[in-house]
């Protein structure tokens, strides 16, 4: 099991435990309503007071594994996992993908952005079996056999990363909108790119834009 399910599991459980340990616990059930896929209780479902080896847990409810196909950076890659995984996790921790990165989780932040079929979508809310078949792309397989993507070679002229954190989602955000409009304006960035940095460098992410689009339009 990946860290990130090992970690989603610990807090499934943990809730649990609080519940059944908390202030409340004499209203609460004090075996909760968990059950399998198949409707039958989970076992180890009594967790008041217990110990409870999440992994384990987690291993025992998880949903039946699904072979998915996918192109990754033009490679055919085949996964052997819970369809409804979150792709970023697959390319994280089952593909070794890691400069896409997790923010919230939540499809708010964008960090996890990455192309699927040359549209750029958030991978932390994209089920792995949303991409059956279809071409992925990461901020690992940007550059091309010339070089640097224009937008790589625009951040780094600009100096735009401070952390880097949110920049590789940011720069699979903006290599996909220049894809559809070569010259984008002010007003079309502010609508598209909706990305956050908490560093705040949206000024030099602004300026990089425009000068991405000049090296690509130089280059074209
Ligand atoms: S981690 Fe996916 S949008 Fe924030
Ligand atoms: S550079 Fe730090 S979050 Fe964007």
């Amino acid at each position: 099991m990946g860290s990130r399910a090992g970690c989603l599991a610990w807090r499934s459980v943990s809730c649990l435990l609080n519940i059944g340990n908390g202030p409340n616990k004499d209203i609460w059930s004090r075996r909760p309503r968990l059950r399998r896929q198949d409707g039958r209780q989970a076992p180890g479902g009594d967790f008041t007071g217990a110990v409870v080896d999440s992994r384990r847990y987690f291993g025992a409810i998880r949903a039946v594994e699904t072979m998915i196909s996918f192109k990754l950076n033009g490679n055919e890659v085949d996964v052997d996992v819970p369809e409804e995984m979150p792709l970023l996790w697959v390319l994280r921790d089952h593909l070794a993908m890691t400069g896409t990165k997790y923010g919230c989780g939540i499809a708010l932040c964008g960090a996890c952005t990455v192309h699927v079929n040359e549209t750029a979508m958030r991978s932390c809310v994209l089920p792995v079996s949303a991409v059956q078949g279809a071409e992925v792309r990461t901020i690992e397989g940007l550059a091309g056999e010339a070089g640097m993507h224009p937008v790589q070679q625009a951040w780094i002229d600009e100096q735009v990363p401070q952390c880097g954190y949110c920049q590789s989602g940011m720069i699979m955000a903006v290599a996909a909108l220049l894809a559809k409009d070569s010259d984008p304006d002010d007003e079309t960035i502010n609508k598209s790119i909706t990305n956050i940095c908490r560093c705040g460098t949206y000024p030099r992410i602004r300026r990089a834009i425009h000068h991405a689009a000049d090296l690509q339009q130089d280059s074209a």
